[in-house]
């Protein structure tokens, strides 16, 4: 009895009071068969749950036994307890078909906010690639204009490289104009000068003056005393100073220019270098020595240098980086070229070949004992031959009444020989270019080259080694007889004939070098066929002297 009571006094006011306040706030549609889900618009969805049997229960508080204020006996209590039991049974079914409701609205929205997530984050991903893609794009499309603008510049650097040589073309132009007009100038002085006296030519620094001037003193070309150390500004030009053919891969060739010692060898991959003849270490010729793979090696230590000038071995000792001077040196058509100059060279080396049709028949190189500019003066004249080569070429020639150099061409330094069919040359800054022209080998005829059916043609290079030697290069090439080239000795042959020319004319110029020496001037009277060896000391005459004038005046023979 007391449990009943108790029981009774425990449980029966807690669990109705819970009931009541549920009953209250509760209310589900259609019963536990049916869930009943809001949707997404707000509208009910209906779906038939998997739970159905399990929160098919009875809600039992309509059964619950009516004993309000009276004492209950112990079947009674039992009663009420059962009941009791049952409306818990009941009321935690609702709590679980709560929260089951709950968690799926729940788990609704999640998907849907998912959904929403995914569908946001395919329009983010959209938007990434379109926002990537459109530089791209923008990029690809500012590559085509970089293109078509690179394009555009390219045809008006064309465009432009063609003006650059038009203008160059003008200004060659008008240079040789200008160089027209002086020589007509000069020849017209020399016409009043040979009609108004004595047959006498004056030099560049009288033809200044006035006519009336002019003509009363005799003022001539000082050419005497003791060769002066040589012109800085004649050194500014290439040189020839060696056949090709001569320069073999362990030739040493020594020469000397400008009074300085070069020796000239073949590098590594045979290009010709030009090197001062003087070891580092204690001055021994270097063309005493050796050539050792593109080195030249020197005999006394074994000092080897490369075409540059660098010392590259240096045996027995701890190396040291020494060079010594070597000079920009180039081989074209068959020559080998310095340039000892300090100025930069030019970027062209000229060309000395014959015209075409031309064959070479002979080089021959020739040192002798006289200053350059004298053997230039009697290579540049023609009308001592019927007087000095008595014995060569001109046996047997008649003496004209009158011998005349004749310039019509631009250059003032280029022209032929009346009455002799010879065209001829002077090259700054020391070559001599003539073509002979021959009816029968040997013999002179006709008025003019192109009247002769055949031709020899004569270079002749004249390079200042000191002040009493020449370097003498000879090629002597021929428009016919090619068989001569594969006649045995006949190499032989040519330099006995140049070498036996030579000497007719050398016998008489180391005379006037000796008379030179003591003071005598050796162009004290120029007359009219002396003009191209006037032409070429006026023109050394105004290198020397950094002339920018008359020196431009022959520059374009150096194109
Ligand atoms: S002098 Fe040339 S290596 Fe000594
Ligand atoms: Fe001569």
């Amino acid at each position: 009895m007391s449990i009943v009571a108790a029981a009774a006094a425990l449980s029966l006011p807690i669990s109705l009071s819970r009931s009541n306040k549920f009953h209250a706030t509760k209310c589900l549609r259609g019963g536990f068969g049916v869930f009943a889900i809001i949707g997404e618009e707000g509208g009910l969805v209906e779906r038939k749950s998997p739970w159905t049997s399990l929160f098919d229960v009875e809600d039992p508080r309509a059964k619950v036994p009516q004993y309000k204020g009276k004492f209950l006996d112990v079947n009674q209590a039992l009663e009420v307890a059962r009941y009791d039991i049952q409306y818990c049974d009941w009321k935690a079914r609702q709590d679980v078909l709560t929260i089951m409701l709950l968690h799926e609205k729940v788990n609704y929205h999640l998907l849907v906010t998912i959904s929403l997530c995914g569908l946001r984050m395919s329009l983010v991903i959209v938007f990434v690639v379109v926002e990537v893609i459109n530089p791209l794009a923008r990029e690809f499309k500012s590559i085509g204009t970089l293109r078509k603008e690179l394009a555009d510049l390219q045809v008006e650097l064309a465009q432009a490289h063609n003006q650059v040589h038009i203008s160059e073309a003008r200004v060659s132009t008008a240079l040789d104009k200008l160089a027209y007009m002086e020589t007509l100038v000069t020849d017209k002085i020399l016409q009043d000068t040979s009609t108004t006296g004595p047959d006498l030519l004056l030099p560049s620094s009288t033809l200044s003056l006035p006519p009336a001037k002019s003509r009363q003193p005799k003022r001539s070309i000082n050419v005497s005393g003791p060769v002066q150390p040589y012109n800085d500004h004649l050194k500014n030009f290439w040189y020839p100073v060696a056949f090709s053919a001569g320069l073999k891969d362990d030739t040493m060739m020594p020469i000397d220019c400008f009074e300085e010692p070069w020796v000239l060898f073949r590098g590594k991959e045979g290009k010709p270098g030009c090197v001062q003849n003087t070891c580092a270490h204690r001055a021994c010729p270097l063309d005493l020595g050796s050539i050792n793979e593109g080195r030249i090696k020197c005999p006394y230590h074994g000092w080897e240098y490369s075409t540059d000038g660098k010392c590259e071995k240096m045996p027995s000792t701890k190396f040291l980086n020494v060079k010594i001077k070597a000079l920009p040196c180039f081989e074209q058509e068959g020559m080998i070229w310095i340039w000892p100059g300090n100025d930069p060279p030019t970027p062209k080396l000229p060309s000395l070949l014959p015209p075409s049709g031309f064959q070479i028949h002979a080089e021959i190189v020739m040192e002798l004992p006289v200053e350059h500019g004298l053997l230039l003066d009697n290579l540049l004249d023609l009308a001592h031959a019927p007087f000095t080569h008595t014995s060569t070429f001109a046996k047997g020639w008649s003496v004209p009444s009158l011998v005349k150099f004749l310039t019509p061409s631009a250059s003032s330094l280029q022209g032929y020989w009346d009455p002799y069919p010879i065209d001829m040359e002077f090259h700054p800054p020391c070559m001599v270019l003539s073509t002979i022209g021959i009816s029968k080998p040997g013999k002179l005829q006709g008025q003019s080259t192109r009247e002769c059916a055949t031709h020899l043609h004569q270079l002749h290079v004249c390079l200042p080694s000191s002040k009493q030697k020449t370097r003498l290069l000879y090629r002597m090439s021929l428009d016919f007889a090619p068989i001569l080239k594969h006649v045995p000795f006949m190499q032989h042959l040519w330099r006995y004939f140049a070498e036996k020319v030579l000497n007719e004319d050398l016998r008489l110029v180391l005379g006037q070098q000796e008379r030179m020496l003591n003071g005598t001037n050796v162009w004290n009277l120029p007359v009219s066929y002396d003009k191209l060896g006037v032409r070429y000391r006026q023109w050394r005459d105004s290198v020397e002297r950094g002339s920018k004038e008359l020196h431009s005046q022959y520059n374009f023979l150096d194109q």
